[in-house]
């Protein structure tokens, strides 16, 4: 079950979404230079320790999610090019998992237990039918991440190690939504009412899709950010990503 249009036929090497999975390949080894002998004692602002932890074990749990909807996705995709974009999104967001995960037992002893959140987000993606359902979602909440990930490296600092590993898992993100954004760009481009579809499915799951005053009140606690400043951010990410699917950002 390949699920492409016959492989010997297929030109991929000036398709958009190649060019994305080379840019990938250039920065596959980032974590590398990561030293995990600061995991015990971060670099992170006094009294920040146990947060690190928390939004650690929140993370990998989240990040298990994201592979594997890259990886159903991957399997569904008929397209090669993008193929092979997924393929290096589900390797990427394994390494996620694995870098939140081992960041939270070498730092606290344990991965704290975020089974709630993730019930959520499961009994969301296992209601969606359609590939292009699994991957707006998907895609949409990466989009929402790259907000939630500037607020954690500012908060505990970039030369802490839980800094350093959100920032470069924000670098991946960032490469995933580009991957999105041209997939439902050029969807839009062979049908304009498709826009009714995107537009529709971002409401229907707004609750699930789209951060929630607790979330925001979270975030401004462990940021020390005005709440009206998140909401502000968030509003302005959501803007600039519909903006760029539409063509006209
Ligand atoms: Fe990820
Ligand atoms: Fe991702």
């Amino acid at each position: 079950m390949l699920n492409i249009d016959r492989l010997h036929d297929v030109s991929f090497l000036s398709d958009p979404h190649y060019k994305v999975y080379l840019k990938g390949k250039e920065n596959i080894g980032w974590d590398r230079g990561l030293d995990w002998s600061l995991a015990r004692n971060d670099r992170v602002p006094e009294g920040l320790h146990s947060f690190a932890i928390e939004v650690a074990s929140m993370s990998a749990h989240v990040e298990v999610l994201g592979m594997q909807n890259a990886a159903e996705l991957l399997a569904e995709c008929s397209n090669f090019a993008l193929k092979l974009g997924l393929g290096q999104a589900v390797n990427d967001e394994a390494r996620h998992a694995e870098l939140f995960a081992k960041y939270a037992l070498l730092a606290g002893g344990d991965i704290r237990d975020c089974s709630k959140t993730q019930e959520v987000y499961d009994q969301h993606f296992g209601e969606l039918r359609s590939f292009d359902e699994v991957f707006l979602s998907h895609v949409y909440l990466e989009n929402g991440a790259l907000e939630q990930f500037n607020v954690f490296i500012s908060t505990f600092g970039e030369h802490s190690l839980i800094g350093q590993i959100y920032k470069g898992t924000l670098q991946d993100e960032a490469r995933h939504v580009q991957m999105g954004v041209q997939y439902f760009k050029n969807k839009m481009t062979e049908d304009v009412s498709y826009a009714d579809f995107v537009a529709d499915h971002l409401a229907d799951y707004r609750e699930i899709l789209h951060m929630n005053d607790n979330a925001v009140r979270w975030y401004s606690e462990l940021s020390g950010l005005e709440e009206s400043v998140i909401r502000q951010r968030i509003e302005q990410r959501h803007d600039s990503f519909i903006a760029k699917i539409l063509g006209v950002g």
